[in-house]
């Protein structure tokens, strides 16, 4: 596997590939990689004939320095996960490299980007479309990858694609739990082994709230408060929304796809978790 820490390198690569006729998969991560990570390289190499995984842990999409300062960061952990994983290409550019100078594009595509992540962190999937749109130009891929377990991202992604005018395909894949039904993130190396059982509960009580046979609210107070009940757990939001548009649904009827995202304050220190259900 190569890794390549420049703009230019990559894209002469890439050129050299297109030229043999090669298709390319993108698979955008900030490292820390996991089985969930994993899962989207392996779809990638089966589904193309280069996989670049580009790990960058993009500063402009954090509001929350601290958030970024503890992020875990394990460069050579996730290399020899990329080469088991058989992907061609590990791209890990600097922050000076990405962006030598401020980036002062806005995006803007409410409601997508305006509730839920994009109302508490502010700015952030601002960052998300500025980091995401520079590697989409440098790959230009024919597919790229991303994880269900950040919903609402996936959205925000699937309308700036349609902005910019790619032409490429956006490929969301499952989201990969824990034995415990807790979602896989790189957040969660940040929980003690207690908080990680704490954690299981958001899975199970969101499974739980599929076989409740009542309306959209009465459905939204059930899950915020039986997870409010887990001393240890706090729920920060959770909103039942249109699954393409991300506006609020009140009734059943009101959306052909419904989703429920949730993010969830897990222990003392405390950290941040998101996941999601999908009602229909
Ligand atoms: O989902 C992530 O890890 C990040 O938001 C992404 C898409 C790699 C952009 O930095």
């Amino acid at each position: 596997m190569l890794v390549i820490h420049k703009i230019s390198e990559l894209q002469s690569q890439l050129q050299r590939e297109r030229e043999q006729g090669h298709t390319i998969g993108l698979v955008p991560t900030m490292g820390a990689l996991h089985d969930g990570h994993a899962s989207l390289v392996k779809r990638s190499v089966s589904e193309n004939d280069v996989t670049v995984v580009s790990i960058f842990l993009n500063p402009t999409q954090f509001n929350d320095k601290a958030d970024l300062e503890r992020y875990p960061r394990t460069l050579e952990a996730d290399c020899r996960l990329l080469e088991q994983c058989g992907a061609q290409i590990a791209f890990a550019p600097s922050v000076e490299e990405i962006y030598p100078e401020p980036d002062t594009r806005t995006f803007s595509y409410p409601p997508t980007d305006s509730v839920m992540e994009g109302a508490m962190r502010p700015g952030h999937f601002n960052g998300v479309c500025q980091i995401v749109s520079k590697l989409f130009y440098y790959t230009n891929p024919d597919r790229a990858y991303f994880g269900e377990k950040d919903y609402q991202q996936i959205a925000v992604i699937k309308r700036m694609v349609a902005d910019l005018g790619f032409k490429f395909s956006i490929v969301p894949c499952p989201v990969i739990r824990e034995e415990s039904g807790l979602a896989m993130s790189s957040r969660n190396t940040l929980l003690s082994a207690e908080e990680h059982t704490l954690a299981a509960n958001i899975y199970r009580v969101l499974k739980e709230s599929l076989t409740l046979d009542c309306s959209v609210q009465q459905t939204q107070d059930y899950v915020v408060r039986n997870i409010n009940a887990i001393e240890g757990l706090k729920v920060q939001y959770f909103s039942i929304v249109d699954g393409d548009t991300l506006a609020e649904v009140s009734s059943w009827q009101d959306a052909e796809s419904i989703v429920g995202c949730i993010t969830v304050f897990c222990g003392s220190k405390p950290i941040r978790l998101i996941d999601h259900i999908r009602y229909k």
